[in-house]
């Protein structure tokens, strides 16, 4: 429901501990790893978010039986070769894993199928995956040269291919080597930098053969998997807001329980450290091949740094909530290389230099990034969302230090990725007060 939504708070606190909801990314790949392999998969820790709904209903359509109850998923498949056509077309709604990753998926299966997406998805850029897929023989089109959704899919034998891409993205690496699962010889891609690795992880849970090295992934094809148990730990992506918003106010310390810590998204972990916050590695743990355990983060004073280069990919859903981060830190934050941010659910450069002036921030778009001089008081007053979900807890983690109330146009965009958010901020707000 969309709905203006005003967040206030009198000199808050964050205190206590949370459990944020289960991984975005690795909640979409247990699902459709699950649907590919054959026999059932049981999930626990899924995100039941906008998002990743969309890749199970995608896969019921299928003709593979999911059953959800909360947070477990129950996967029973016959298989990708014995997936039958969609009656309807298959909707991924905002979710732009869910299309690049099943554009990859769908190419080497034997299905025929329609793949749309909601207003912000279907501007999207797909050619970066549909390019490489088609080099490996799979038929996609949209009788325009496959840039935009929707995409008519004609799965079919497809080959191997060395591609080197030219973003570092988890997306098209992904569907290139879902591609590659289903092809006839070997797939190889190279990044320029290393992009998260959820999709090599589970591929090697769900029994499948699979080399890294360095920036290089290979895949043999024709090799049939088997269904197994995932257990999904919590979005650093999601515990980032809460992260950011201990470091920056004032007598606050969070411990964030059973969050990911996989070393190709724990960018802003090292960014805090570097910007000043206090971050504690309470305890480490490594089950079902992703890394995961117990942070804490405590408010320090705050000074700007450079974020560029390889740290990008590992913290690229991050830099919203680093660039209000940054108004609070002493001195010049400068974020570059990151262009791919122009082409997330909105312009994240372009919506985030805008709603962060709006209370008063120093705050200029480059090409492909950010400046942000600080620190600076933030004012309250109406921002937007975009839609995007990221852009909407951006506006409430503002909220906590801005000098007056501040209305969002539209949160409900938050379910997108963080159904329970405003509950956790509650939480620990409630808790910060309480001591
Ligand atoms: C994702 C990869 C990232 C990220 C997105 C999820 C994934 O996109 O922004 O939220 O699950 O593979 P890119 O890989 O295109 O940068």
């Amino acid at each position: 429901m969309v709905g203006t939504k005003t967040v206030q708070f009198d000199h808050p606190v964050l205190k206590g501990k949370i459990k944020v909801p289960g991984d975005k990314s690795i909640s979409h790949r247990a699902i459709m790893l699950g649907s590919i392999a054959q026999g059932r998969t049981a999930v626990k820790g899924f995100l039941d978010g906008e998002d990743c709904l969309r890749t199970i209903d995608i896969f019921k359509q299928l003709g593979v039986s999911i059953e959800r109850s909360g947070t477990d998923v129950l996967i029973d498949s016959p298989g990708i070769y014995n997936w039958k056509n969609p009656t309807n077309d298959l909707y991924a709604g905002n979710s732009g894993t869910t299309a690049r990753l099943m554009l990859g998926i769908l190419s080497g299966s034997a299905v025929t199928c329609r793949l749309t997406g909601d207003e912000s998805l279907s501007k999207r850029p797909m050619k970066r995956v549909t390019v490489p897929l088609q080099s490996m023989g799979a038929s996609i089109s949209n009788g325009e040269g496959g840039e935009y959704l929707p995409l008519s899919i004609a799965g079919g034998a497809i080959k191997g291919i060395d591609y080197n891409m030219p973003v570092a993205s988890a997306q098209v690496k992904s569907a290139i080597l879902f591609a590659g699962l289903n092809a006839e010889g070997i797939t190889v891609v190279k990044e320029k930098a290393v992009s998260r690795d959820h999709t090599e992880r589970m591929f090697k849970q769900f029994g499948a053969k699979i080399e890294q090295e360095g920036n290089t992934v290979s895949i043999t094809g024709g090799q049939l998997l088997k269904g197994t148990n995932v257990i999904v730990p919590g979005d650093i992506s999601s515990a980032a807001f809460f992260m950011v918003a201990a470091a920056m106010v004032e007598g606050s310390s969070v411990d964030f329980v059973d969050v990911g810590l996989n070393p190709t998204r724990t960018g802003i972990i090292e960014v805090l450290r570097q910007m000043g916050a206090q971050v504690e590695v309470i305890d480490q743990k490594g089950e079902a091949g992703e890394p995961y355990g117990t942070i804490r983060i405590s408010h320090a004073p705050l000074k700007g740094m450079e974020i560029s280069g390889t740290i990008i990919p590992t913290l690229i859903d991050e830099l919203p909530i680093i660039a209000l981060l940054a108004t609070q830190a002493e001195g010049t934050t400068v974020i570059k290389d990151a262009a791919e941010l122009r082409v997330k659910e909105t312009d994240r450069i372009a919506a985030v230099t805008n709603e962060l002036t709006k209370l008063g921030a120093q705050i200029e778009a480059t090409e492909d990034g950010m400046i942000i001089k600080g620190p600076t008081p933030l004012s309250g007053g109406n921002l937007e969302s975009y839609g995007d979900h990221r852009l909407g807890m951006m506006a409430a983690i503002a909220a906590l230090i801005s000098e007056s109330s501040i209305q969002i146009d539209d949160a409900s965009c938050i379910a997108i990725s963080y159904p329970n958010f405003f509950d956790h901020l509650t939480k620990l707000v409630t808790a910060g007060n309480e001591e």
